[in-house]
């Protein structure tokens, strides 16, 4: 059996729980998935809030699963609708909380299966390996074409990590609607948590 249950929103990764317990955070685009993702991994429909449309997720959200670790849905980036100004504060938000919470043992970056590279996404993989941030690629919505076409799109996008660096991150394939990957993922998040130690 899992639980899961949502904690608390914050603005200010300052006021985000005692980092007392591993915790794991989910980042990407606006409608990658990442709040369905969440509500697929718990088994519950309603548990982040998702939307068609992109821009619904714009707090850090904490929720716990199995009183044991923390899960985080972030509000996605690279929506087009939305002012510099208001950019500028979620941009600083979540780059502070990926810098500075001490007990985020790994981020899962969800990049669309079906979509060719983008530049927004290899930036911040370019960003999270200076600023030595663990993170794995969780490719979503597998659903949404063919094995074949998933694998290939997939190919194309290792390749082109494996232009600038050296050893490639870990990758999982997902889909919230038939829920695969789901158990890898798990499994990966249970291998992490191991490895904690309380800040
Ligand atoms: P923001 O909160 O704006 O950053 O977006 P998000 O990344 O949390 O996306 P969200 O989970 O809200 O999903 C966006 C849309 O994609 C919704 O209409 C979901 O139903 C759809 N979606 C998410 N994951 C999948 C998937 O695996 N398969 C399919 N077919 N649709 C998906
Ligand atoms: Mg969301």
């Amino acid at each position: 059996m899992l639980t899961a249950r949502f904690v608390v929103s914050n603005t200010d990764y300052q006021k985000c729980p005692i980092p007392d317990k591993p915790e794991i955070a989910f980042l990407g685009r606006s409608n990658v998935g990442k709040s369905s993702l969440i509500n697929s991994l718990t088994n519950q429909k309603n548990l982040a809030k998702t939307s068609t449309k992109p821009g619904k997720t714009q707090l850090i959200n904490h929720f716990i699963i199995n009183e044991q670790w923390y899960l985080v849905d972030l509000p996605g980036y690279g929506w087009a609708k939305v002012s510099k100004t208001q950019k500028r504060k979620w941009q600083k938000m979540i780059q502070e909380y990926l810098l500075y919470r001490p007990n985020l043992l790994c981020v899962g970056l969800l990049i669309d299966s079906r979509l060719p590279p983008q530049a927004i996404d290899l930036e911040l993989m370019t960003w999270m390996a200076t600023s030595e941030i663990p993170f794995v690629i969780i490719f979503t919505k597998a659903d949404k074409q063919s094995k074949n076409k998933t694998s290939l799109a997939i190919a194309t996008y290792l390749k082109t990590i494996a232009e600038h660096w050296e050893e490639l991150p870990r990758h999982f394939i997902t889909s919230a609607v038939e829920k695969t990957g789901k158990e890898e993922l798990f499994l990966f998040i249970e291998e992490i948590n191991k490895s904690f130690e309380k800040p």
